[in-house]
């Protein structure tokens, strides 16, 4: 079997920033009950008028992240693309981001595993690797949500929440004993598909019903806030034990912990869980918002930056949202 690791990364995002007090001109909310909730301060959204859409920004990291790698587009072997904010309904947006990047006639895979997709995408990856069918994988994660937000006060308890951007890493095939992906897991729990959902337009409901009924919002996206916090917080922690288990590490060896960006009290709560001192634990949610199947990509690049991996590092991923899913991943860097 061989390892995988990560040998290169990049981010996008949009350069315009709105910050609480902007959405206040626009909804009943304000910075106060945002920062207090949620620790957020300011997200991007994509401007009206730019060309970044997921795949769009999905292209523009993974071209920072071959650079990165110090490889070229022809060296990758296969794409695999994390979203829930794709450009259509079909294809999925993995195919344009081979064409966006010139890229050879190479597979491209959708992954739709919302804020775990990251983690859904990695762990595919990595089986690639390991079984010696690819070398290079690109795995991408990347929102364009602001275009589907309701954003007046009816929808105000998403609409603060989210932002654009993207991540990506080069997963390579690499011969470093004890180095790279050392585990992962992964989950779902169906029974709460609804609860953290976009349910129309879709098969089950198209277009022409919607039309015919005004007041039917379901292409808004919907939330059970406080019934998707109360799960996250146990499924972080029973995955991240199941992870530590299988590497045999305990919460003290851990170098650096990083939580999808979905809330910074869900980060505060786990960390308090593991007793992780606030040096384990990178957080930016604070200046991006939660962009889904991007954050975890995004902030392992800031952390990168800000010198916060180190070679030998064991670096814990940990994710949990819409599907319910969730899952979590420890690389050793
Ligand atoms: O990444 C995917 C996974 N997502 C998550 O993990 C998110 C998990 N959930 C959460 O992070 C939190 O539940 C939220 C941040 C979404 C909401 O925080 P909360 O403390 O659970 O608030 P709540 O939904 O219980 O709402 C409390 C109050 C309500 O008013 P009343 O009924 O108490 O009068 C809301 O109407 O806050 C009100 N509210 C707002 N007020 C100002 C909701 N949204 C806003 C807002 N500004 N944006």
């Amino acid at each position: 079997m061989f390892q995988s690791r990560i040998t290169g990364m990049g981010f996008y995002v949009p350069d315009n920033v709105v910050t609480n007090h902007d959405l206040t001109k626009i909804m009943d909310t304000s910075d106060e009950w945002i920062q207090e909730r949620s620790g957020i301060q300011e997200r991007r959204w994509v401007k009206p008028g730019s060309d970044d859409t997921s795949s769009v920004m999905g292209a523009k990291a993974a071209r920072k992240a071959i650079e990165d790698a110090g490889l070229t587009k022809d060296d990758i072997d296969f794409i695999v693309f994390a979203t829930l904010s794709p450009d259509y309904y079909f294809p999925g947006g993995g195919v344009q981001i081979q064409h966006l990047l010139g890229m050879p006639n190479i597979g491209a895979l959708d992954v739709r595993n919302q804020c775990t997709g990251f983690i859904y995408s990695l762990t595919v990856a990595d089986q690639f690797i390991k079984t010696g069918m690819y070398k290079n994988i690109l795995v991408i994660g990347a929102e364009f949500h602001s275009n589907g937000l309701d954003k007046t006060t009816r929808g105000r308890q998403v609409a603060v929440l989210f932002g654009d951007g993207a991540g990506a890493v080069v997963l390579s095939r690499s011969d470093k004993e004890g180095h790279g992906i050392l585990t992962a897991n992964l989950h779902s729990q169906g029974e709460y598909a609804e609860q953290l959902a976009v349910t129309a337009p879709a098969m089950k409901k198209w277009v022409t019903e919607l039309m015919a009924n005004p007041d039917d919002l379901s292409y808004y996206p919907y939330m059970d806030g406080p019934l998707v916090f109360k799960h996250a917080i146990n499924r972080f922690g029973e995955s991240m034990e199941e992870a530590m288990q299988a590497v045999n590490i305990t919460p003290e060896q851990v170098n650096l912990f990083i939580p999808h960006q979905a809330n910074l009290r869900i980060s505060q709560m786990v960390q308090r869980k593991f007793r992780f001192r606030d040096n384990q634990v990178f957080n930016n949610i604070q200046k991006y918002g939660n962009t889904t199947a991007a954050t975890i990509p995004i902030a392992l690049v800031e952390a990168r930056e800000q010198g916060r991996i180190k070679e030998g590092d064991y670096v814990i991923l940990s994710a949990f949202g819409g599907g319910f899913t969730w899952g979590s991943v420890i690389l050793r860097w």
